[in-house]
């Protein structure tokens, strides 16, 4: 277990200072609202021209563009699971995005990384269980792989600040 590596903050994550940071889109990867919106208008039309190109992501996966405008160099979309209920697969599909997320960013070189709280807005996740599954998905990660790499659990809301803040102490 690593703690030191891992971060929380109350921010928008478009203003981010990390070398990635990561969108929580949709399967077909051409912006939409919330966070995704978010990013797209802050990182300028480019980023909607190189998403074009992806020809979209599955649910629990992720892919990387450039992150153009923003002060990050990259941009990671990953697709989180809409919640059902909870036993269509869930808990592993999100532990999916930060998992792909976490390692395409490595590949990359990245040595600090923003996610935003997946799945936890218009897809209806429930805010705690999502953010269990994330720090889960997170040690997991660093319990096998050497990478260093900093990662921030940005939080937009109080509510979900409180439950990681809970979560994480
Ligand atoms: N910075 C950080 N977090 C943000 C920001 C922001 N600027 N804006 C919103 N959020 C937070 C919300 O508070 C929420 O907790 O992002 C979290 C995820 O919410 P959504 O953006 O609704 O994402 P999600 O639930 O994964 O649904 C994905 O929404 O519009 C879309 O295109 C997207 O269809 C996809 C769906």
């Amino acid at each position: 277990m690593e703690l030191s590596n891992i971060h929380l903050v109350k921010a928008d994550i478009t203003r981010m200072e990390v070398d990635a940071i990561v969108n929580a889109a949709n399967r077909i990867l051409l912006g939409g609202g919330g966070v995704d919106g978010a990013i797209h208008r802050a990182a300028g039309k480019e980023l909607l021209e190189e998403c074009k190109t992806l020809e979209g992501c599955e649910t629990g996966l992720a892919k990387i563009t450039k992150g153009y405008k923003l002060p990050a160099s990259y941009v990671i979309h990953t697709v989180g699971p809409v919640w059902r209920g909870g036993n269509n697969n869930e808990d592993e599909l999100l532990k999916g995005c930060y998992t792909t997320s976490l390692q395409l960013a490595v590949e990359h070189g990245c040595q600090s990384i923003a996610f935003p709280n997946i799945s936890t807005g218009v897809y209806r996740f429930p805010k705690r269980r999502a953010a269990y599954q994330a720090i889960e998905a997170v040690m997991q990660f660093f319990n096998n792989s050497k990478s260093p790499i900093e990662v921030y659990f940005v939080c937009f809301d109080e509510e979900n600040y409180r439950i990681y803040h809970e979560l994480l102490n």
